[in-house]
């Protein structure tokens, strides 16, 4: 096993590492480099096949449920098609409107998920069009699947997904481009500046992978929180929700995730002196937003760490440590801030004392109800 971690002291670290190689090897054949465009040969997706779909539902579970999150942003913004989101377990047991004009994508790093599974099959039952995005070559839904988009993440052991996850939402990325391809609703100058922006990531990720040390400095200062808040806007929200879910599977700590704009709907009555928020702060339509939201906790006692985007300076006089993230289109930033808040649930677990890739009642793999 030692062998197997490389060097590394623990999988997850390990594999943490090795998201820009994962999200390199994703993107790898899936965008032509002359034309600038994407390509799926995995996708018998004809026009007229995308043009008749009028609503997606992504359906998976857990961290990939929150890679679901980022894709439904995505989708439609560029497909201007209406995605709905469903957690399996849920999406299952009700009467979900599906027809011959629905895609559904079912997202699961394992592909044996029973409750994704169950929701493919039932998806397909009712008429509809499934893609399967997963990790694992012959895995159940790879074969049930009518399509298959394969994330190139390889093995990933440890059970807190980290991998899995950055290559599914570069996957629903590339799919979303695809479509509104297909769609000609994209126009070659906007797909350009987005193709271009995406190639860049791999080396950005590598690029923030050189400053843990503050990270883990300030994953120490919150070992011994009772609860720890995430805050965000659109985007950034959805990521909050994984980075919560993180810290919470590997360090046991009371963690929720929130839509900034909420907190004064019933979470800011929690905020207590010395309560650790982590704000992300990267989507440029709602800086301003979040700033006063973190003004809001601040004023409460809050001990706020604001994640943003390089170049925002100004978040200093708002926040008690800032983490950033290199510039990116505002579309993709969360391929780059999730990695701190994965390093900030490593560094936690491990200052706790945990068994960082085996927590204490949780299974890599559901494939019982
Ligand atoms: C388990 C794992 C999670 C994972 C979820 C869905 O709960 O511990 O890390 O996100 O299952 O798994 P899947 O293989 O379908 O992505």
């Amino acid at each position: 096993e030692q062998a197997e971690k490389n060097g590394y002291d623990h999988f997850m670290l390990k594999e943490i590492f090795e998201q820009p190689t994962a999200l390199q090897n994703t993107m790898t054949g899936r965008i032509d480099q002359d034309s600038q465009m994407v390509e799926f040969p995995e996708l018998d997706w004809s026009e007229a096949k995308v043009n008749e779909w009028n609503k997606i539902y992504i359906v998976a579970c857990g961290t990939a449920y929150h890679a679901g999150l980022i894709g439904k942003h995505v989708l439609e913004e560029l497909t201007r098609i209406p995605v709905a989101v469903e957690v399996a377990s849920e999406f299952r047991y009700r009467r979900p409107i599906i027809d011959e004009q629905t895609l559904v994508i079912t997202v699961s790093q394992s592909g044996e998920t029973a409750d994704t599974l169950a929701a493919l099959r039932q998806s397909q039952k009712m008429g509809a069009e499934v893609v399967g995005i997963t990790n694992v070559v012959g895995s159940s839904i790879a074969r049930e699947a009518d399509n298959v988009i394969l994330t190139m993440a390889g093995p990933e052991i440890a059970v807190a997904s980290t991998k899995a996850y950055t290559t599914q939402v570069l996957s629903l990325y590339l799919m979303g481009v695809y479509a509104a391809q297909k769609k000609g609703q994209i126009t070659e100058e906007y797909r350009k500046e987005l193709l271009e922006s995406l190639l860049k990531t791999p080396g950005q990720i590598e690029e923030s992978l050189e400053h843990i040390k503050g990270i883990r400095w300030y994953a120490e200062s919150i070992k011994d929180a009772q609860s720890v808040f995430f805050l965000g806007r659109g985007l950034d929200h959805a990521v909050a929700l994984e980075g919560s879910l993180k810290l919470k599977e590997i360090s046991y700590i009371h963690s929720e995730a929130y839509a900034a704009g909420e907190l004064k709907h019933g979470t800011l009555a929690l905020i207590e002196e010395g309560t650790p928020v982590i704000a992300l702060a990267t989507q440029n339509e709602v800086y301003d937003k979040m700033i006063a939201n973190i003004e809001e906790v601040r004023a409460r006692g809050a001990k706020v760490m604001g994640v943003t985007t390089e170049g925002n300076m100004d978040i200093y006089h708002y926040v008690d440590e800032t983490c950033y993230i290199p510039a990116t289109n505002n579309l993709f930033a969360p391929l780059l801030s999730v990695v701190p808040l994965q390093l900030i649930s490593y560094y936690t677990s491990l200052a706790l004392g945990n068994d960082v890739d085996k927590p204490r009642n949780l299974a890599k793999s559901v494939t019982v109800e």
